[in-house]
């Protein structure tokens, strides 16, 4: 049984892929390491949490002698990395926590798993999720494609794109198969609300301004969530080891606009007057170094591999609101206590 170690399983995009695994591949034992950190939730798998090809381990990738026994005691085959912090506007303001886990807890791992296997690879994989942040920003037009330069401006993307030149390193240096994938803004179900979408169908729910950082002529590539851990799957299996592969939506839009559609769609779903929820936008402070503009290439993994997105836009945003508006007690338990705080010291 090929034994598969999915670090970050707790959280948004983890827990997608994670079910897909487990549900996928009854062959594959999936083992989910995770700090339950703020962003990290049970509540996510607990559809799968029984499966008996499925075990969930807690603890943090920072801990050297923690994730080494790990990896002796459960001998993992692969690894598919993706803990991390993720929240630009977090690492604003606290950027040495986005060092720790993302660099040297990426550190650890890609030691842990090169100790258990010295040269012996055979079969054996370490695929590091990354992020279309690490090539910067673009300007109004052009796409970001596998060999755009590196030029990160946030601490966040500064720590992803550090993690993912070790990973590189440790290819070239130790012969260690990896791959890499870089993708644009997920959206969709489970999301922590504290990135735009869930934080703006929860302010409408409440009734709460919508804060729309500057001008809102920043433009960002949408990727529903399931399509993502789809594409995950594939690049797993079929991608080709020392590669790197632009995971996107083919779908820009300027976040007013985003916005601006997704009032639409509340007030329909929530049975409230045309232009009720419009009317809740209010322009607020910029984001310190905002980046203008993310748009990634993905004909890479669609020619190669065969993935492309499944969904449009204005479907996967109805099927994440219907989500939100039917898991309202799951919604109630991540926004009580320090989502509070968090939310008052970033917003006021
Ligand atoms: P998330 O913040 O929702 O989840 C991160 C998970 O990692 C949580 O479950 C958390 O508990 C866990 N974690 C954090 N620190 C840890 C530590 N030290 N040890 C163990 N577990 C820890 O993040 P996400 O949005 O699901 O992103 C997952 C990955 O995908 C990240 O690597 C991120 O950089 C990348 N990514 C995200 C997006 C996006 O739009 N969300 C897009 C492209 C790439
Ligand atoms: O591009 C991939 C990245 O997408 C991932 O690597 C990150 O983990 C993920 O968080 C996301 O980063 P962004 O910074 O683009 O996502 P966020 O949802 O925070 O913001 C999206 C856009 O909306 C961005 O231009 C900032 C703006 N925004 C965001 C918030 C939270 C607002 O205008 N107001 C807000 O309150």
């Amino acid at each position: 049984m090929l034994k598969l170690l999915i670090t970050g399983g707790c959280g948004f995009i983890g827990s997608h892929v994670v079910r897909l695994f487990v549900e996928k591949y009854p062959d594959y034992h999936i083992y989910n390491l995770d700090a339950l950190t703020y962003a990290g939730n049970l509540e996510n798998l607990v559809d799968v949490e029984s499966n008996s090809n499925y075990t969930f381990i807690k603890g943090d990738i920072i801990d050297e002698a923690f994730v080494n026994k790990l990896f002796e005691d459960y001998k993992f085959d692969n690894v598919i990395h993706l803990a991390a912090e993720s929240h630009v506007d977090r690492s604003i303001e606290d950027p040495l926590a986005f060092v720790k886990t993302n660099v040297i807890g990426t550190m650890v791992l890609l030691n842990a798993f090169k100790n258990l296997w010295k040269n012996n690879f055979n079969n054996k994989r370490f695929y590091h999720i990354s992020t279309d942040e690490v090539y910067g920003t673009l300007g109004e037009t052009g796409l970001f494609t596998e060999s755009t330069s590196y030029d990160p401006n946030s601490p966040y993307s500064a720590s992803k794109a550090s993690s993912d030149h070790f990973v590189r390193a440790y290819g070239e240096t130790y012969g260690l198969p990896y791959i890499i994938t870089n993708c644009s803004n997920n959206y969709g179900p489970n999301q922590f609300p504290e990135k735009l979408i869930p934080l703006f169908i929860n302010n409408i729910i409440n009734n709460k301004p919508l804060p729309v950082y500057g001008d809102g002529n920043y433009t960002r590539d949408w990727l529903y969530v399931v399509d993502h851990a789809r594409a995950i799957d594939v690049a797993f299996h079929d991608g080709v080891n020392g590669e790197t592969y632009n995971i996107g939506g083919f779908n820009e839009w300027k976040n007013i606009d985003l916005v601006k559609l997704l009032c639409a769609q509340m007030d329909i779903e929530l049975g409230r007057p045309e232009g009720t929820s419009e009317n809740l936008i209010t322009f607020v402070k910029d984001r310190p170094g905002h980046d203008l503009r993310y748009a990634i290439d993905a004909s890479k993994i669609k020619n190669e591999l065969g993935w492309e997105p499944s969904l449009i836009f204005e479907e996967g945003l109805k099927k994440t609101i219907h989500w939100y508006l039917n898991n309202e007690e799951w919604l109630n338990n991540v926004t009580s206590g320090e989502y509070q705080n968090y939310y008052q010291k970033q917003y006021n």
